[in-house]
C-alpha cells in the first residue's frame, strides 16, 4: 500500500518566487489597488484567492493605459520591455515577478541584437515569454517553431543568436538550430531551456511506470499538466486527471495497491496536500 508523490510536483522555482511576490504586496499594499499583468498562473483557485485579498488582473495593454494608480506586478513570463515602459511613463510602480531564468535571456537578447546580431528565439511566438522576449531584441528578432519555419528562415545578415522558450523540448531545438545554421556562419547559440519542465516530466514517467494508478492535478487549461497527462498515461493505463479532491473518485482507487501524484507547474501545494492526504486514507 503505497502513495508515491513527484518531488517535483507543483510550482517551479520561477512560480514559486512570483505567487509569493503577489502575496507579499497584497499584504503591503493592503487597502490599495494590486494588479497583475495577465494572471500570475494558470488556477482558478489561486487567482480566486489572489483576489479575495485585492489583487486583480490586468487583461490587456489598453487597461494597463489607463491606469491611475496601484502597484502592478509581472508575472514570471516576463513582458516586452515596451510594458515596463508604459508603466515607467505613467508613474505607476511595478514589481518585476519575471522568472531570472527569462530575464537572463532578457539581457542576452538586448545585448547580443544592441551588437547587430538577429535573434532568433526558437519557441511558441503565441506564449507570452516568448512574446516578451521578442520585446526585448531590438527590431530583428524572428521566433522559430516547426521546421519549416527552420527551412524558410532567410535574412540578409550573417550574425544570427538563437535562444529557446524555457519550455521548449529539448530534441526540438537541437533540430532546428541544426537547420538554420546549416545557413549561416556566424551563428551564437544558447540553449535557454530550464530543466524544471524536463526534471517534472522525467519523474512522473517514472513513477507511473511503477505505480498502478497515476492522478496528474492542474488546472484544466495548464499546457503543461496536460502534458503530463499524456506522458502519465502512455506509461500507466489507470491515469487521472484531476483539477482539486472534488474531482477524484475515490471508488476508481480502492483496488489498487500503489497510487502515483504529480501535478503541473501552476497547482498550489495545498491542492497536492489535500489529495495526497485523502488517497492515503482510503489506501
Ligand atoms: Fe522559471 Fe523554469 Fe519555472 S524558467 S518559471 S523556473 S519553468
Amino acid at each position: 500500500m503505497k502513495v508515491e508523490l513527484a518531488n517535483t510536483a507543483g510550482f517551479c522555482f520561477g512560480v514559486k518566487r512570483a505567487v509569493e511576490m503577489v502575496y507579499e504586496q497584497a499584504e503591503k499594499h493592503k487597502g490599495e489597488r494590486v494588479y497583475t499583468f495577465g494572471p500570475i498562473i494558470h488556477n482558478e483557485e489561486v487567482i480566486k484567492d489572489m483576489e479575495e485579498r485585492g489583487v486583480s488582473v490586468i487583461h490587456s495593454v489598453e487597461e494597463l493605459e489607463d491606469l491611475k494608480d496601484g502597484t502592478v506586478i509581472i508575472r514570471s513570463h516576463g513582458v516586452p520591455k515596451a510594458i515596463c515602459d508604459i508603466l515607467e511613463e505613467k508613474g505607476i510602480p511595478y514589481v518585476d515577478a519575471t522568472c531570472p531564468f527569462v530575464k537572463k535571456i532578457h539581457k542576452i537578447v538586448a545585448k547580443k541584437s544592441a551588437e547587430g546580431y538577429h535573434i532568433v528565439i526558437i519557441g511558441n511566438g503565441s506564449h507570452p515569454e516568448v512574446e516578451g522576449i521578442k520585446g526585448w531584441a531590438g527590431d530583428g528578432a524572428t521566433v522559430v517553431q516547426t521546421t519549416e519555419e527552420a527551412e524558410r528562415f532567410k535574412i540578409a545578415s550573417n550574425k544570427v543568436c538563437i535562444v529557446s522558450q524555457t519550455t521548449f523540448n529539448y530534441n526540438k531545438f537541437k533540430e532546428l538550430v541544426e537547420i538554420i545554421s546549416e545557413k549561416m556562419y556566424n551563428v551564437i547559440v544558447l540553449n535557454t531551456i530550464c530543466s524544471a519542465t524536463k526534471e517534472r516530466q522525467e519523474e512522473a514517467r517514472g513513477i507511473a511506470k511503477r505505480v498502478e494508478a497515476m492522478l496528474v492535478i492542474g488546472d484544466r487549461r495548464s499546457s503543461n499538466t496536460q502534458k503530463l497527462f499524456e506522458i502519465c498515461s502512455n506509461a500507466c493505463a489507470d491515469t487521472y486527471y484531476i483539477q482539486t479532491l472534488d474531482d477524484l473518485d475515490m471508488n476508481q482507487l480502492r483496488s489498487v495497491e500503489t497510487v502515483g501524484i504529480t501535478a503541473g507547474a501552476s497547482t498550489p501545494n495545498k491542492i497536492i496536500e489535500e489529495v495526497q492526504n485523502n488517497v492515503r486514507i482510503i489506501i
